[in-house]
């Protein structure tokens, strides 16, 4: 952190834009390839434009991959995702995340040791090499070793589906953590039945899932969640389809199911980003995720009618939204005091082996 309480000093708090993006720019032009911007979408509209490349979180992953001459990665995202850019990177590399602060809820709903605690009590019911785990990537990292350890692969919403093929061609049944609604919706997808997949409650011994029924099950679920996507409601799919019949609603997988069900289509935040930019000019669109996102959208093609599917209550990723020009103009002029993030050596080298499965199945 910058100072404490991560308080930026005033000279970047109270700085105006048109100065911030002024000096960021000069730095970009200083460093040139060695330094390389990555922004999530749903980031700040005006991170975005700062940024040299913007994609969701598999998209990031790969480019932090291939990207050998960026001594410098400021990423504008949340933390699990430039600890696995730090993964995936070479030890010249250092990477930034612009605001310290920047965490997600929903991967702090898998601390390690209660991860660690499940498997075990898992296998000891169903002995060994029966369950592969499944980590989404808004895991630490942490939980991405532990995950390469036992022979798993990390997925992102753009290639659950072919996450968990790859994972059945090896294996019986799948620990997937730490959303359930992601997991829960591409088990419907891959067509496992609705008994066979159960939910893993910690507070309870054993998960609350009785030996017969987990040794039925092919899905063990965290309970985790993403309290951005569980705002979204199917009533809110019913209001816009009774107001507008011509609306398509597209809706991120961390959705409930019921929302999943209703949406004419569903995917990552790339899939959202392509989804308008191909629909034809007049379309009308309602989109499910967050505020940032749909708002670039809406703004980007005005030749379309791009709306919340929430309305005016639609939900805001305030970690996301934590980054601002002066973070970000922070990082750049003083990489000395700012956050990088060092996943440490005995740590990356399983999470590597995971991540790269991942990359491996593509999309
Ligand atoms: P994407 O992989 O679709 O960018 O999603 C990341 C995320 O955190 C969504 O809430
Ligand atoms: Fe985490 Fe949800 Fe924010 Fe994505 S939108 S970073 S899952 S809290």
């Amino acid at each position: 952190m910058p100072q404490d309480l991560a308080i930026l000093p005033d000279e970047y708090r109270t700085a105006d834009e048109d100065d911030l993006e002024k000096r960021i720019r000069a730095k970009k032009e200083e460093f040139g390839k060695k330094l390389l911007i990555l922004t999530h979408h749903y980031q700040r509209v005006e991170i975005v434009r700062m940024g040299d490349r913007v994609g969701d979180s598999y998209g990031l992953a790969k480019i932090a991959a291939n990207s050998p001459d960026a001594e410098t990665i400021a990423f504008c995202g949340v933390h699990f995702m430039a600890e696995a850019a730090d993964v995936l990177t070479a030890p010249n590399q250092k990477v930034y995340l612009t605001n310290a602060t920047a965490g997600c809820p929903m991967a702090d709903m898998a601390p390690t040791g209660k991860v660690y605690d499940a498997w075990d009590s898992i296998e000891s019911v169903l002995g060994k090499n029966k369950v592969v785990p499944i980590s989404y990537m808004n895991t630490t990292a942490d939980l991405k070793a532990f995950t390469g350890r036992n022979g798993g692969l990390i997925c992102t919403s753009s290639n659950a589906d072919a996450a968990f093929k790859w994972a059945y061609e090896r294996f019986e049944k799948l620990f997937f953590f730490p959303d359930q609604h992601l997991g829960r919706n591409t088990a419907k997808k891959y067509g496992v039945p609705k008994d066979q997949v159960v939910l893993y409650d910690t507070r309870k011994p054993g998960g609350g899932i009785d030996e017969n029924t987990l040794k039925k099950a092919r899905v063990i679920l965290w309970q985790g969640h993403c309290y951005v996507h569980t705002k979204f409601k199917p009533e809110h799919i019913d209001l816009w389809r009774e107001k507008n019949p011509k609306v398509k609603i597209v809706v991120h997988p961390e959705c409930p199911e019921d929302v999943v069900d209703k949406a004419d289509a569903v995917g990552s935040t790339s899939y959202i980003v392509e989804y308008c930019e191909e629909a034809p000019p007049g379309s009308v669109i309602a989109i499910g995720t967050e505020l940032n996102l749909i708002h670039r959208m809406a703004v980007t093609h005005k030749d379309k009618k791009i709306y919340e599917l929430a309305g005016d209550t639609c939900p805001v990723c305030s970690n996301m939204f934590r980054t601002t020009l002066a973070d970000l103009c922070y990082t750049l002029e003083n990489p000395e005091k700012a956050n990088q993030i060092v996943v440490p050596d005995e740590i990356k080298k399983d999470a590597k082996i995971a991540l790269e499965r991942m990359l491996e199945i593509g999309k």
